[in-house]
């Protein structure tokens, strides 16, 4: 087995060589941006390892890591006109650099490029990897609009939000990885349980993703930090202050989410003292901790070896310590 660094390296170098800037170039030199502008890659990188993990080499399931790489930022592209979104890993997100059209066409090629990518693969993988990538782009969507209606909605409770991160963000990681476990041919029940670490490591990740948006370092988080706040966005971090507030917090914090002030530091300001003042921040953090570890009890029913578990373990563990 290898270390996440060579799968890294690895995919990196397949993804430039396959993507270029062709004619059109105000359709793909979007894409080519920001497929070229990085990020952490932990996508791929779940698929390849999974591959690997269940006994294939990693290179059959290139194809299907850059599907699931131009999907996720397909998804990012049309998510920050969405959120309207002014920065993406450092630097100005597609609709910001050019126009909201050029991201919409853009992230319409990128989706479509996706799918195409599964066509490499013999007609009973692609049938597999096809079906799954449908299911699990439509729960995308779906987790988006939930996403959307939560702005306007003030009776948002936790199930439902735990519902809407698991279709926009869990199912895909949950996906990359079932796809390593499709190619590489693993047992039904091998690829079910993977899918289920994945997701629930695909939830804390998304715990942690509402928390660095309030609480990461701007200098390296790479996206405005209180972009969530301004957008009125219903977080865990907002739902849990909800929750445990006392009656004048929550007035407060039904009142500054009703609003949209010129000058939002201080909206963002008054919103984080409420979220350490009801410990919403404690709270999440515990339920960052309790999501990886349901993830660390699935692995336990997975039928490959110590070693290889200890890995993904490694994985769940460095994901929880991330700061962007
Ligand atoms: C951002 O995903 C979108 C979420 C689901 C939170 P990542 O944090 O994986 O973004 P990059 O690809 O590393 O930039
Ligand atoms: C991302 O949710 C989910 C998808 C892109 C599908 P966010 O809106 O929280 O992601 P970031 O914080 O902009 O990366
Ligand atoms: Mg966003
Ligand atoms: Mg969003
Ligand atoms: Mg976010």
């Amino acid at each position: 087995m290898r270390f996440q660094e060579h799968y890294r390296k690895t995919f990196v170098s397949y993804l430039e060589e396959k993507t270029s800037t062709k004619e059109p170039i105000n359709l793909y030199t979007p894409i080519s941006y920001i497929l070229g502008l990085g990020g952490k890659r932990l996508r791929p990188i779940l698929t390849l390892m999974t591959a690997e993990i269940f006994g294939t080499e990693y290179s059959k399931a290139l194809d299907a890591a850059l599907a699931i790489e131009i999907f996720h930022n397909f998804s990012l592209v049309h998510d920050d006109i969405m959120d309207d979104a002014p920065l993406r890993r450092g630097e100005a997100t597609v609709h910001e650099k050019w126009d909201i059209n050029t991201g919409i066409l853009s992230g319409d090629a990128m989706l479509i490029s996706a799918y195409q990518l599964f066509e490499n693969y013999d007609s009973n993988t692609f049938r597999k990897l096809a079906t799954l990538f449908s299911t699990t782009a439509l729960q995308v969507c779906e987790g988006q609009q939930y996403d959307i209606d939560f702005e306007t909605r003030d009776d948002v409770i936790i199930p439902e939000y735990l519902k809407m991160i698991e279709y926009k963000t869990a199912v895909l990681l949950a996906a990359a990885m079932k796809m390593g476990g499709i190619i590489a041919n693993a047992s039904i029940k091998n690829q079910d349980s993977v899918y289920e670490f994945g997701k629930n490591l695909g939830i804390a990740f998304q715990l942690q993703d509402d928390y660095l948006d309030v609480f990461g370092d701007p200098a390296t988080f790479g996206k405005q930090t209180g972009g969530d706040i301004i957008e009125n966005k219903k977080t865990i971090l907002y739902l849990l202050a909800i929750k445990q507030g006392k009656a004048e917090e929550r007035k407060e914090l039904f009142d500054l989410y009703s609003i949209q002030p010129k000058d939002p530091a201080e909206k963002v300001g008054s919103i984080k003292e409420i979220f350490h003042s009801t410990d919403a921040v404690g709270q999440t953090k515990s339920m960052i901790t309790s999501y990886t570890d349901n993830a660390f009890k699935v692995l336990e029913s997975l039928d490959i070896s110590v070693d290889k578990k200890e890995l993904l373990r490694t994985f769940g563990e460095n994901l929880m310590e991330r700061k962007v």
